[in-house]
């Protein structure tokens, strides 16, 4: 896929079909809240944010780490299959202009039919008719890419220092089918099958180029960065992302988020992503004082120790010193602060009866080794939570900064800086 225009969006795509729905809605009393937003295409009414809009692709930083966190997710790590670094660089410009669509809720290439019938259509089609539903979709350059590919692709010396590989940490029980990837996009959306249309579609354009090396449907948002919304509960039964960078705190993103060293990651970020089991069956035969130590929180409000509030200041010295608030807390970090943006996941269960479900961990840094290692390395030696979770996959990724406009494209300060 190098060309994608003219492009039916799903809506056009539908015709008659779309236009019967909406009129259908209107006729109905309006249930539906459609609006007419920005529409300079002319492709008719798109819905507003609220009902599943569009959250805009181009600007500084890349949408999906400081955007409020939507209900799914999915996300692929993939392998590098090419040498060429034209062919390469052709998928990382090819990718850029799919994502771009998609997340205003169109269909890839030509779209999912009417195109020649000898050839596969360019879009898988099962979001035809779907809404943008905040999709957005962010790429990373995994340690491996550099290690493997520096040299055929002229960037071994452009391998940022902050792009390190994760020490082992006691208690990790890595899976490597699990873990690592030279490259990954992490797709988050309020409908499932937004999400997984997108990472299937980049995959198809991928094919011969890269290759999916592990991935991960999540729900139910484990963190929240919209500090006004209901904090959402882990699978565990408690509130998760309290005490969370705020998606709209300037101030904060850029001192502990956003890169701002000079080079082609300034305005990019670091991402960790560790999938977490939980022992789910133990938990739940876990008494609930008990439950609440281990967090440091109550269960129902998610008040700190000896506080009444959810967002009472946590007082460190009255919870265990084993408590993970405690031990994760900035103040027992060194200032150490990073921005969490995880979800829930059940893959079935594991031929033991047990439930194959815990936490796939996702967090954003403006340094790993100022960020989640510190953090980590306190959790993993002292946490009252490692009872019941074990680490079981991990990957880092260097996060470049946003795409700019139409002509920029994922990745193109690393391949075009100087010196390459
Ligand atoms: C399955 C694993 C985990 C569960 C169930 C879990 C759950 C929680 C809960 C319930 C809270 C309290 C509410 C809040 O402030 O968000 C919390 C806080 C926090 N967690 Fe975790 N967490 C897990 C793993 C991790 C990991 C691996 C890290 C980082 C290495 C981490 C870092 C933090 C931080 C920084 C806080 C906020 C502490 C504060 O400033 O008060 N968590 N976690």
């Amino acid at each position: 896929m190098t060309d994608n225009s003219p492009t039916p969006s799903r809506r056009s795509l539908l015709a008659v079909g779309g236009a019967g729905l909406a009129l259908g809605a209107a006729a109905a009393g309006g249930a539906v809240a459609l609006a007419r937003s920005d529409d300079k295409s002319g492709e008719g009414m798109r819905p507003t944010a609220e009902s599943g809009g569009a959250v805009p692709f181009h600007g500084a930083h890349q949408a999906g780490i400081a955007t409020a966190v939507q209900d799914r997710l999915h996300f692929a790590a993939f392998d590098v299959k090419t040498e060429d670094r034209a062919e390469f660089v052709q998928l990382l410009k090819d990718w850029t202009k799919a994502a771009a669509l998609m997340t205003e809720g169109r269909a890839v290439g030509e779209g999912a039919y009417g195109g020649l019938a000898e050839a596969p259509p360019d879009d898988t089609g099962e979001a035809l008719g779907l809404k943008p539903s905040r999709l957005t979709l962010t790429i990373g350059f995994g340690p491996s890419l550099f290690d493997k590919y520096g040299k055929a692709f002229g960037i071994a010396g452009r391998r940022p220092a902050a792009l390190v590989e994760l020490p082992k940490f006691p208690g990790d029980n890595l899976d490597r089918t699990r873990s690592g990837g030279d490259l990954c996009v992490q797709a988050c959306a309020d409908d499932p099958q937004v999400a997984v249309h997108a990472i299937r579609n980049l995959a198809r354009i991928g094919f011969g180029k890269v290759a999916i090396r592990w991935s991960q449907l999540g729900f139910g948002k484990t963190s929240s960065t919209t500090p006004d919304a209901q904090t959402p509960r882990n699978l565990m039964g408690f509130k998760d992302g309290t005490r969370n960078v705020a998606g709209t705190d300037t101030a904060a993103l850029d001192r502990h988020v956003w890169v701002s060293d000079a080079g082609w990651m300034k305005g990019g970020s670091y991402l960790v992503a560790r999938r977490i089991r939980m022992n789910i069956e133990t938990w739940d035969r876990t008494s609930l004082q008990e439950q609440e130590d281990v967090f440091g929180r109550d269960k129902g409000e998610g008040a700190p120790v000896g506080k009444a509030k959810e967002r009472d200041e946590p007082f460190l010295k009255a919870m265990k010193p084993d408590a993970h608030v405690r031990l994760a807390h900035p103040d027992s970090n060194d200032g150490a602060t990073i921005l969490r943006r995880g979800y829930s996941f059940t893959d079935g269960t594991d031929g033991l009866g047990r439930l194959d479900a815990g936490l796939f961990f996702l967090a954003y840094q403006k340094d790993v080794r100022e960020g989640f290692i510190p953090v980590q390395r306190s959790l993993a030696g002292s946490d009252a939570l490692n009872e019941y979770i074990q680490h079981v996959g991990s990957a880092v990724f260097a996060v470049p900064p946003g795409v700019r406009d139409g002509s920029d494209w994922w990745g193109r300060g690393l391949f075009e800086a100087k010196g390459v």
